[in-house]
């Protein structure tokens, strides 16, 4: 069945303002389910952790059903899922964590394609360790992240390589199995920063060959909380440093303070709004969630050829990288106009698209453009539509005095 885009989009009560949003990958709008599951939580009586009353087994379920919603949007233990503010913060926590445990002359491996939160956190875990940081390398021209450079990086000493399953700057979609192989034949760690892939189709831990995974639940439909997942072995084998009457129970050892109840309430129920995508899905929920992800995939990758399709024949836009495999996620600039220029002009217009190095710094530094302004980027979710796309390329037109488009 196609698609249903009109149900998929009444889901989000904040599109009837009426803008059009390629912005997702800078946080998606919030699906009506979660607004509700939010307030819901929110005026129910919760109190503090406890199993000794009403209120305090009411927070104790919506930690449990959160770890169990993640769990199954990526194929992981429950028991494995901690819950954090944000990826930025759980990656930094794990780097601390994993960082007091490397030695000098240790190595680190981190690419050029991924976000700087996937970056900084080992980068400054290795400088604390006297650890050794090597880089994987873009191909400026197609925005690749060729897997065969890891044989030559990684070695006996690495401890961790990083990788992106989804760059968050031009979509590239590295081979993560591919990279994943070679790291563990040496015995390195592999994390994955799963945050701009996840929205974007089926994820499974194991056949991504990911001991780590970040996602982040404000990039498909959620509230703004994170969370990174593992084996739970993986997490009891780790020592965070943490306060001395918290629990040291997994994963609860990895979590600081004390959770935000009602957006864990949000997060479960983005879950349920990504598992109910295709309604004819049948089965438990991750049954549902593969089918509904797939089927907003499918929806994604024809809007995505619109696109690129459209602005290829505009030679007054240039596109950053071709990659083969992509989250529908597309960078450029518009010939004469600086990126904030288009952005600014484009947002007069209606249109919500962000600008600058959206943090992937080491890819906008290397291919020179970080200085510059970085580019535009329009990235797709599955409440887009066919004519949000026409009407992208038609004001784009506009911007460029109706010449960017080939003659034909
Ligand atoms: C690919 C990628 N990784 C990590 C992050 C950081 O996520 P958070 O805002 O949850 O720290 C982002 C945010 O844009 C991202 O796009």
């Amino acid at each position: 069945m196609p698609f249903d885009i009109a149900r998929t989009r009444a889901a989000y009560p904040a599109l009837t303002e009426g803008f059009v949003h390629f912005d997702g990958a800078g946080g998606t709008q919030t699906a009506a389910g979660v607004i509700d599951a939010v307030a819901d939580a929110m005026r129910a009586a919760v109190g503090n952790r406890s199993a000794a009353n009403v209120a305090g087994r009411r927070s104790l379920e919506l930690v449990a059903e959160a770890r169990s919603a993640v769990a199954d949007l990526l194929g992981a233990d429950p028991a494995g899922v901690v819950l954090g503010p944000s990826a930025t913060a759980l990656t930094y926590t794990l780097a601390r964590t994993l960082g007091a445990t490397w030695r000098p002359g240790d190595e680190v491996v981190v690419s050029r394609l991924d976000h700087d939160a996937n970056v900084r956190p080992w980068v400054q875990a290795a400088e604390a360790a006297g650890a050794t940081v090597r880089w994987a390398e873009v191909d400026r021209h197609t925005g690749e992240l060729p897997a065969a450079q890891y044989a030559d990086l990684v070695g006996e000493r690495t401890r961790l390589v990083a990788v992106t399953a989804g760059s968050n700057a031009i979509g590239t979609m590295p081979d993560v199995p591919a990279i994943a192989k070679i790291a563990h034949a040496v015995g390195a760690l592999v994390h994955v920063d799963g945050v701009h892939s996840v929205p974007h189709g089926p994820t499974d831990l194991t056949s991504l060959g990911a001991d780590m995974l970040v996602t982040s639940a404000y990039k498909w439909s959620g509230p703004h909380l994170a969370a990174m997942v593992a084996d739970p072995a993986r997490w009891a084998a780790l020592r965070p440093a943490k306060l001395v009457p918290s629990s040291d129970a997994v994963p609860d050892r990895f979590e600081y303070g004390t959770p935000s109840f009602p957006l864990l309430a949000g997060v479960t129920a983005a879950v349920d709004h990504l598992a109910g995508l295709d309604p004819d899905a049948v089965g438990d929920r991750r049954a549902r969630l593969r089918a509904g992800l797939a089927a907003a995939q499918a929806h994604e990758e024809a809007l995505l050829d619109r696109l690129l399709g459209g602005l290829a024949e505009r030679p007054a836009i240039t596109v950053y990288g071709s990659p083969a495999r992509r989250c529908p996620t597309v960078s450029f600039r518009v010939a004469g106009m600086s990126p904030a220029a288009t952005q600014e002009a484009l947002g007069a217009a209606g249109f919500c698209l962000s600008v600058g190095d959206y943090y992937a710094y080491e890819y906008f530094q290397m291919m020179g453009l970080r200085d510059s302004g970085g580019a535009v980027r329009a990235s797709i979710y599955h409440y887009n539509t066919a004519d949000e796309v026409d009407r992208l390329l038609g004001e784009l037109d506009a911007l460029t005095g109706g010449t960017g488009r080939m003659a034909g």
